[in-house]
């Protein structure tokens, strides 16, 4: 993600998804048995970003566990991969930000954090009493292959789909067993991750103008025009998948899996669609589509920039690479300033709440 709070600035969205889905992190900590009260309980929020979205939840949350436990010392654990901006996560939580922050409103909590990948171990066995996460788990730990026609495997087919699709199936299982193996007895993991629906439906492709084609149709028109080379178009693959809710489940149901026998079990699955906020605004009070191009693009930019990044070839000067994607999101505002109708990046979300037995 962009750093120095770009990132939760630009994404209302994302927000908006955490906050309505609060409720199933409030039932989650309701639900939670009496636990072993000699250790502090431990919450995480994993894939945190700069930690700005999900600060009014997990402000609600850490009352709610300090509710039900007056005693018991909290540690929240934020956790992202180790290039993520964590001084603005902390400024953020320490209230150094103009975001009201919860920090105060808790006692005898303890906040922290840890660099190390979702797809590894991150806490000691059967410590982790509340895991949360949002919008990170597509993130896959290496990209399989290239794809030949476009940046996204949901615009691949054939061999090099079905690619992603094994290593987001592996991926996944990994977390879960981990995560499983982290969990104290009767801890909860709520989930809400980017997929597909039973509509066919994802994040930016949900009846209008396909987010993913947009990207690719320029990207594609960069690359004719001689902007990129060739090669750095193949390069260019957002390291993710967008796995089914059958994908999410399977695990889960199939008896004979590695994570059922693991003890982890599936509470609550339910898909939601969050609407895009920008092209709400839009279409139901302004009317103004270079206002629209000007605060949409950035929500788009925020997380998909180091992708478009990570394709350019390392030979280039660093500014001209900044020019490059500069150039691109000027072009992505233009194409959406031309017409605005059905741009809209609406959130497809599988939730998920699971127990450790
Ligand atoms: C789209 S942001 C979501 C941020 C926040 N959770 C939210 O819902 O707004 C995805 C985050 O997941 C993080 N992420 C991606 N892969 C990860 C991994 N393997 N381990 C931990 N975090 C990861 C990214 O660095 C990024 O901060």
């Amino acid at each position: 993600m962009k750093g120095a709070g770009y990132y939760s600035k630009a994404t209302g969205g994302a927000k908006d998804v955490i906050d309505h889905g609060k409720s199933l992190v409030l039932g989650a900590i309701e639900a939670i048995g009496q636990t072993d009260n000699t250790r502090p309980f431990t919450m995480s929020d994993m894939g945190c970003a700069d930690g700005g979205t999900s600060l009014d939840m997990v402000g609600e949350a850490l009352c709610a566990i300090r509710a039900r436990w007056p005693e018991r010392p909290i540690q929240m654990v934020y956790t992202d991969l180790p290039r993520n901006d964590f001084s603005q996560l902390f400024q953020m939580v320490h209230g150094l930000t103009d975001v009201e922050s919860y920090i105060g409103t808790v006692d005898n909590l303890y906040v922290m954090a840890s660099a190390t990948s979702f797809h590894q171990a991150m806490f000691a066995p059967a410590t982790l009493d509340l895991g949360f996460s949002a919008t990170a788990s597509h993130y896959i730990s290496d990209r399989p292959c290239q794809i030949s026609d476009h940046v996204h495997m949901v615009g691949a087919s054939g061999e090099e789909r079905r690619a992603y699709e094994e290593q987001g199936r592996r991926d996944w299982e990994t977390f879960l067993r981990r995560r499983s193996d982290e969990l104290a007895a009767d801890g909860r993991l709520v989930l809400f991750n980017f997929g597909i629906d039973e509509e066919g439906r994802y994040l930016g492709h949900t009846g209008g103008v396909s987010m993913f084609e947009t990207f690719n149709e320029i990207w594609e028109q960069f690359r004719d025009e001689g902007h990129i080379t060739g090669e750095e178009y193949l390069a260019t693959n957002f390291p993710q998948c967008y796995r089914t809710v059958e994908q999410f489940t399977d695990p889960l149901t199939d008896k004979g899996s590695d994570v059922y026998a693991s003890g982890l079990r599936l509470d609550h699955v339910e898909t939601r669609v969050v609407r895009c906020p920008y092209e709400r605004d839009f279409t139901e009070n302004h009317r103004d589509a270079d206002r629209f191009a000007l605060e949409y693009i950035p929500t788009l930019r925020s997380w998909s920039e180091t992708s478009f990044a990570a394709g350019l070839s390392a030979d280039r000067a660093p500014e001209e690479r900044q020019r490059i994607l500069d150039a691109y999101y000027t072009a992505c505002e233009e194409r959406v300033r031309q017409s605005p109708e059905g741009h809209a990046m609406d959130y497809v979300h599988i939730y998920l709440v699971l127990r450790k037995d």
